[in-house]
């Protein structure tokens, strides 16, 4: 019996780790519950009381040398493990690179190509008072045109809703500058709409705003030339159809050709050559008067697009919920972009 201790023994002092799974396995087979040293406790017992001195005293020193071998050892493992972690000649882990949205690419197009023709950028509040998003733009309550966008109300508060669009803005832009103006409001929108393919109850638009003297329908339509030039290629032709918005007049509904068939006509375009891109018109005298703009003096005109409809038209994306939903292989084919 005596003889088994003292070649355990040996086998302690022989014993060098070589990991900290090693290290952990010679505790257990010595010092866990089911281990060595237990059984030998137990052993002890039944050793003849002439022996018992010298067989306790050899098992103590087993069980000491064995915990020493752990404490020995347990701590150079920690930092093996530490360095390794630190070890600056490592190579780099690659960091994967987030990419922008398909929205900020296209709202960022759209702001650089008005920037080059001197128009900056305004932003206002998304939750707005019932003045700034409909009475001032020539919408009184009782309006029916109120009921082209269906609003979201804040339910304490019937004069508080979230903005359905953002001429809201400009009309806060009016209020706080004196003309000439040319300013350009991106932002998100509210509308209580159901959700579609086409349609969601959020959606980003960008509308623009100039005014200065004789500012004439001509340079509406010549901005909106060089905007679809720049946005969709030089060959993009534009097409006006007459419309109605209460905060313009004359207002009109800006077509551009479609490139997908060169206006030959495809199941895009619905076989017609064009595709809807903005609304437009001039600003309503009444809503220069409503901002403190003198209507006598100076002319404007407004526009305002749907961002997602541009993103749509212009990558082919034909469900727009696609742009919500965040789905990682939808957003990462504009990483390139
Ligand atoms: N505010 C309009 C909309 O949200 C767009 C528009 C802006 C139309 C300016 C004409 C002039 O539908």
């Amino acid at each position: 019996m005596l003889e088994a201790v003292k070649e355990l023994l040996l086998e302690v002092k022989k014993f060098v780790p070589t990991s900290a799974t090693e290290l952990e396995e010679f505790r257990l087979s010595f010092l866990g519950k089911k281990g060595k040293m237990n059984e030998l406790f137990t052993a002890f017992k039944d050793v003849p009381n002439e022996n018992k001195k010298e067989f306790g005293q050899t098992i103590n020193t087993l069980k000491q040398n064995a915990q020493t071998k752990v404490d020995q050892y347990k701590d150079s493992f920690k930092v093996e493990e530490k360095s390794s972690e630190i070890d600056l000649s490592r190579p780099v882990s690659l960091n994967n690179l987030g990419s922008r949205h398909p929205i900020s690419l296209i709202r960022n197009e759209i702001v650089e190509i008005f920037n080059r023709i001197g128009f900056t950028v305004s932003e206002g509040p998304e939750i707005e008072d019932d003045w700034h998003n409909f009475s001032a733009l020539n919408l009184p309550e009782e309006h029916p045109a109120r009921d082209m966008q269906d609003t979201f109300f804040i339910q304490s508060n019937p004069d508080i809703l979230l903005r359905t669009h953002t001429s809201s803005v400009q009309v806060r832009y009016m209020q706080g500058n004196k003309p000439p103006i040319r300013t350009l409001s991106p932002g998100r929108v509210y509308r209580n709409e159901a959700i579609s393919a086409r349609a969601h109850c959020i959606f980003h638009q960008v509308e623009g705003l100039y005014i200065d003297e004789n500012v004439s329908f001509a340079d509406l339509k010549q901005a909106l030339l060089y905007f679809a030039k720049e946005m969709f290629g030089e060959k993009t032709k534009i097409r006006l159809r007459p419309s109605y918005f209460p905060f313009t007049e004359p207002s009109a509904e800006v077509d551009v050709s479609c490139n997908i068939c060169n206006s030959k006509g495809c199941n895009v375009c619905k076989y017609t050559g064009y595709l809807e891109i903005l609304g437009c018109g001039m600003v309503d005298p009444n809503v220069l008067e409503n901002c403190g703009i003198d209507s006598k003096k100076y002319t404007g005109f407004a526009f305002g697009m749907g961002i997602e409809r541009i993103a749509m038209l212009k990558y082919g994306v034909k469900d727009l919920r696609l742009f919500f939903e965040n789905d990682f292989r939808f957003l990462k084919q504009f990483s390139a972009l």
